[in-house]
């Protein structure tokens, strides 16, 4: 059976105000009856495909990460806590080690990231099968997405010859490229997104991480090694984790392997990145307008409007996003949604 892995320890500035560093996205509801987290951990409860799951965040989210656990009724194997974030190669690394103790280094995990939106169907299925195949026979195994847009903020892989498993060999992987490169990645074809999922073997993905991310896959293997655990956490050693570079496992690993492959995926998947993705997410009325939450609208075309505190009016605005939490409001255009990030610093800064 497959071991899954949730990354839930990233931050989500981009979803500012909903998403905070208190609550960060992966565990918020955006649309629909579960938060991210949730959606993603009932992803991999199928029991015939899965073992219980293994989540690795960040001390600050233990408690978000067990309520929804068990608010969903799942169990969890574990939830591996790091101490400082650090990104997610060592997240990987540790992840794996942890694994490799307790199951043996053949054991196959799935690594997801949880701040997707997914349609798991059959087709889901069968891409999940095929990797399962081809980590068994000792591959990084990726799952790749057709690209709409010239997007910068995904991996690009260039997809190679077919292996016997139905699986395609990786030519090369590109992370976060620049807009240029994005720009001519999609008009030569031949390139997939990176969906964030990953499948392999826990000895073997420890092994390659030593030979390309040696400080963040030692940091990693010793702070499993002197992890702290109690009933519900495992503390990762916080001395010998923080000693990890802050990289993700995208540069640190899957740039650089020579054994990735990648599984061409047709599942719906949207990255809940910003604003404008939630917006294109949700469901839209006549005027294109996603309303969620106490709201009233007036001659507004196009916007995102969503009210999680108070009675929030708007008229006379189109593509916009506005946004109002328990305690801040956003207001900004929907094609600029890319930089929420930067207010927030901005914001940080001020404070
Ligand atoms: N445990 C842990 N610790 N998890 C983390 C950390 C960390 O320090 N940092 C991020 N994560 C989690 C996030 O919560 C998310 O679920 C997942 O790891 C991926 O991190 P992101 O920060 O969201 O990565 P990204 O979206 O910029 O890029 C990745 O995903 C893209 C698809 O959405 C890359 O894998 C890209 O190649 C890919 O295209
Ligand atoms: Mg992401």
């Amino acid at each position: 059976k497959i071991i899954p892995v949730i990354m839930a320890g990233g931050k989500g500035t981009r979803l500012w105000p909903l998403s905070r560093a208190s609550a960060p996205k992966q565990f918020i509801q955006f649309v629909g009856d579960r938060t991210l987290f949730q959606a993603t951990l009932s992803r991999v409860s199928d029991p015939e495909l899965y073992e219980p799951a293994i989540v690795i965040t960040n001390e600050d989210f233990r408690f978000l990460a067990a309520e929804q656990a068990r608010e969903l009724g799942a169990t969890l194997a574990a939830i591996l806590l790091e101490p400082v974030a650090r990104n997610t190669a060592p997240a990987v690394a540790a992840a794996a080690a942890f694994v490799a103790n307790r199951f043996g280094e053949t054991a196959i995990l799935q690594v997801l990231a949880s701040d997707h939106e997914i349609v798991a169907g059959e087709d889901y299925t069968s891409a999940i099968r095929i990797a399962r195949e081809t980590a068994a026979a000792g591959k990084l195994v990726t799952f790749g997405i057709a690209p709409t847009e010239p997007a910068t903020g995904y991996g690009y892989i260039e997809v190679g010859t077919e292996l016997k498993t139905g699986a395609h060999a990786v030519k090369r992987f590109v992370e976060k490229p620049a807009l240029a490169q994005a720009e001519d990645m999609l008009a030569s074809g031949g390139f997939v997104w990176n969906s964030g999922i990953f499948m392999f073997q826990a000895g073997q993905v420890l092994a390659e991480l030593k030979s390309f991310a040696p400080k963040a896959a030692e940091a990693a293997i010793a702070a499993v090694k002197t992890a702290q655990g109690d009933l519900d956490f495992i503390r990762l050693d916080a001395d010998a984790f923080a000693a990890s570079p802050d990289i993700s496992v995208d540069y640190a690993l899957m740039e650089k392997t020579a054994n990735a492959a990648v599984v061409p995926s047709s599942f719906t998947w949207s990255d809940m990145g910003s604003w404008d993705a939630v917006w294109k997410l949700g469901k839209r009325d006549e005027a294109g307008n996603v309303i969620s939450g106490n709201a009233t609208i007036m001659d507004t075309k196009n916007s995102l409007i969503m009210s999680r505190h108070g009675h929030l009016a708007v008229q006379g605005l189109e593509g916009v996003a506005v946004v109002a939490s328990e305690d801040a409001i956003y207001v900004g255009r929907l094609d600029d949604s890319q930089n929420v990030g930067k207010l927030v610093k901005h914001l940080a800064g001020a404070k």
